[in-house]
């Protein structure tokens, strides 16, 4: 009764003392009176259970401002969360400025909105806004405010991890520099029938790489992540190609495998040249390029034992499981989404796949996506990631059993009252969840 305690935190790092912190926020937060808080004594000795804790916001689709992208920050850091994955480019918009190609985003971040909901990609028009009035759906960070991001971050102690996605999804890049399209593609008809991969025999191709590559790490400090894509690449354009064929003769090979095997290599080695972190998606992982390049698998378990037994340090980001743009029930009430059905309960059961020792030491975390082909606000985006994003982050951070659902459940009820206080438009769980 009016009594005062004593609190000691105590870490090995600076950042333990604010995960300690944020632990506080939480023990307050279920230990609220009429008049205060009632604390019982206590101690806790924590450590997280994988390094990468990471959610991954698409700004492709729809794009999010700098308030909307500091509250998510806010939110994810608030549970220990601390990776976000940005989705800078692909085939509706490029979202960051890149000095030395400034079509990107005057012209490739702007487009002729659809009505909001279903977005078709196939039907978007990008176009210069200064010069079609229409063209006014979309938006860009510039460098500095790409700076301002990384550091709000990482007083958070989040990670910023900017994702350039190469060699396909790259209709917005071919949209505003023709040199990048593949010989005889005819552009932009083909380019929306999904072929949608940048050349791989003209120089341009990556000489506009290594400059983008220079352009983030101006921006990106040394040791940040830099994803390179590589998810879902149609090889299409490069069979006719005469650039291309020539490449495929100079290296010696007939498969055109090789062409993305080489490009891949050469761009992750110049990523790494200054201390930077290469990341592709699982479909890289299968390119036989070196263990060093991190691999985020994102078509399941399968995938991610694969890299982890050729030795790549693999991030678990399964769509059978961490997908946030997929339902998370099947009542008629929920806002369209692209489908899949991926309930709380589903999220929080994740079974990591089996793994020998040393395979599992590759594990370097868990990640949830956003994809927002449907997510036209940062409302939708929240509802669609809280309280799917506390089964990660528990998952991520505590060592604690997947089957024992119902204990999740009670800590999940407590902070969802937190998330209601700071106005975060989460999904209420229901009886059944
Ligand atoms: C992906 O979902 N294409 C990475
Ligand atoms: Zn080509």
């Amino acid at each position: 009764q009016g009594g005062r305690g004593v609190l000691r935190l105590k870490a090995a790092a600076p950042r333990g003392l604010f995960y300690a912190w944020q632990s506080m926020v939480q023990v307050l937060n279920a230990n609220r009176t009429e008049d205060g808080f009632s604390v019982p004594v206590f101690s806790i000795r924590d450590v997280p259970r994988v390094e990468w804790r990471g959610i991954m916001l698409d700004v492709s689709r729809h794009f999010f401002t700098m308030a909307e992208v500091k509250c998510m920050i806010d939110t994810m850091s608030l549970f220990k969360l601390n990776r976000l994955h940005l989705h800078l480019t692909d085939g509706p918009g490029w979202r960051m400025e890149i000095k030395k190609y400034p079509l990107l985003t005057s012209m490739s971040a702007w487009r002729v909105p659809l009505a909001n909901g279903e977005w078709n990609w196939q039907e978007v028009k990008l176009a210069i806004q200064e010069h079609d009035p229409e063209a006014t759906y979309g938006g860009f960070y510039t460098q500095d405010q790409m700076r301002e991001i990384i550091a709000y971050a990482r007083s958070r102690q989040v990670t910023i991890v900017p994702e350039i996605d190469l060699p396909g999804h790259s209709y917005a890049a071919m949209h505003a520099y023709g040199d990048l399209i593949c010989d005889g593609v005819d552009f932009p008809v083909e380019g929306k029938k999904g072929r949608d991969a940048v050349c791989m025999g003209r120089p341009e191709t990556l000489r506009f790489v290594k400059d983008v590559v220079d352009e983030l790490k101006a921006v990106f400090p040394p040791g940040s992540p830099i994803h390179l894509g590589h998810d879902e690449v149609s090889a299409e354009a490069w069979k006719k190609c005469r650039y291309c064929q020539n490449r495929l003769k100079d290296l010696n090979e007939t498969d055109l495998k090789a062409l993305s095997r080489d490009f891949l290599q050469q761009i992750a080695d110049y990523v790494r040249k200054d201390g930077y972190d290469a990341i592709v998606w699982d479909e890289a992982g299968e390119l036989e390029a070196d263990k060093h390049i991190f691999v985020m698998a994102w078509r399941g378990n399968d995938f991610a034992a694969a890299a982890a037994r050729k030795g790549h340090p693999v991030i678990l980001a399964p769509c059978s499981h961490f997908y946030f743009d997929y339902y998370q029930s099947s009542a008629p009430t929920e806002p369209k989404a692209i489908g899949g059905l991926i309930p709380l309960r589903q999220v929080y059961g994740y079974e990591l796949p089996e793994l020998s020792p040393e395979e599992a030491s590759k594990v370097r975390g868990l990640q949830a996506n956003i994809w927002t082909e449907y997510l036209y606000d940062m409302g939708l985006v929240e509802y669609m990631a809280w309280p799917r994003a506390l089964a990660l982050a528990e998952r991520a951070w505590s060592d604690c059993d997947p089957r024992d659902y119902k204990s999740f459940r009670s800590r999940a009820a407590l902070a969802l009252k937190l998330l209601e206080k700071l106005a975060v438009k989460y999904r209420p769980m229901d009886e059944e969840d």
